[in-house]
């Protein structure tokens, strides 16, 4: 009889850029202050990658998918699907995914990308859950990165002081027993679409190194509006995904949250009734990295020994489109 599969992350990794882009640097640029950036955001440095340097999506991409792969303790040519969430591919086509599967050599797999901003590495994560349980995929890479240095305007001190650049990935594998990838909860609202938007292009100079005259002006966002919005959608997919699983907020014993604003986290959580001390955050250190922001965070948490087989972990990410998601995973390393 067929058993059941169930997705197990067995393997996690991160790549940012070099080049650290400290608070009191963005003050040389635009009008604001190391203290308006912490005190509104939580933010201090932030990584911006350099034309100089292989730091392009597909570069952090890999470096991030070779760590993963490393800890899984899985070869390249035994993925059978590579997804990757990204909103700043480096080329309009091909797929970040199928550059990294050549970067990798990963010849029998599958590949493409997701677009659905910050959510991107939820979305990614939910296609392979589904596939490992449908019995279609065995063994994946989900990426999530995006390197927003590259369509930020660096004249808007709204937007520029939030967002940076970097990868996360994780390698997931079916395997019957308990545990894995519990639940994934997914939203979108297209209504809201014009809060946060890029009009066009995705150079890879960033923008930051080129010269304040040649900077394409394309990323748009109501921060405002945004914020309160994403403290509505985090909280009430949170709480979604914890009935849903029939768990009180005591059974979460790790949040990893998408790190936009540690206000949005806090408030969040003070929602959903887990104190700071059970969530994870690292935006001081690397700022709003889009799709990227979980998986780093992930990585981070498990390197650090905050994950142990059994702990119940709670991912949940909000961005543009708009676009939610929760999912909770019973960690199995
Ligand atoms: O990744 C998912 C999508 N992104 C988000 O979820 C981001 C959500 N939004 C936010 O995190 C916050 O709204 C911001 C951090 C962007 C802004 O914080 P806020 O508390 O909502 O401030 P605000 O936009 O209401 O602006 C307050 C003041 C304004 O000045 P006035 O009009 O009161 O004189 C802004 O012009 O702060 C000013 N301001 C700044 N001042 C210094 C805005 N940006 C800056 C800045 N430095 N960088």
């Amino acid at each position: 009889m067929e058993m059941t599969q169930r997705a197990h992350i067995i393997g996690t990794g991160l790549s940012v850029p070099e080049r650290i882009l400290s608070n009191k640097d963005l003050e040389d640029i635009v009008d604001t202050t190391d203290e308006w950036i912490v005190r509104r955001s939580g933010i201090r440095e932030r990584r911006i990658s350099s034309p100089d340097r292989d730091e392009t999506t597909t570069h952090l991409s890999a470096r991030a998918s070779k760590k993963a792969l490393e800890m899984a303790g899985v070869c390249a040519d035994q993925l059978d699907m590579i997804v990757i969430g990204t909103v700043t591919s480096d080329c309009q086509f091909p797929s970040t995914a199928c550059r990294v599967q050549e970067a990798l050599n990963a010849d029998n797999a599958v590949a493409f990308d997701v677009s659905a901003g910050c959510s991107g590495f939820l979305y990614a994560l939910n296609i392979v859950s589904n596939a490992i349980q449908c019995g279609t995929c065995k063994t994946a890479l989900v990426v999530g990165v995006d390197r927003l240095s590259s369509v930020i305007n660096w004249h808007d001190r709204g937007t520029c002081v939030l967002l940076a650049d970097g990868a996360g990935a994780v390698v997931v594998r079916s395997n019957p027993k308990e545990g894995g990838i519990l639940s994934s909860h997914l939203k979108s609202n297209g209504k809201f679409w014009n809060l946060l938007y890029s009009s066009d292009g995705n150079g890879y100079t960033p923008a930051i190194l080129q010269g304040l005259s040649k900077m394409p002006f394309h990323l748009n966002m109501n921060g405002n509006r945004l914020f309160k919005r994403a403290i509505e959608c985090l909280s009430s997919i949170a709480k979604d995904a914890l009935r849903h699983n029939s768990f009180s907020s005591d059974d979460i014993d790790l949040v990893v949250p998408h790190q936009a604003n540690i206000r949005i986290i806090q408030a969040m959580a003070n929602n959903i009734g887990i104190p700071m001390s059970r969530v994870f955050t690292n935006l001081h250190k690397y700022g709003n990295t889009s799709s990227a922001s979980i998986p780093m965070a992930l990585d981070e948490a498990n390197r650090d020994g905050l994950l142990s087989r059994g702990k119940n972990v709670l991912l949940v990410s909000f961005g543009a489109g708009l676009t939610w998601g929760a999912s909770i995973l019973k960690w199995s390393m």
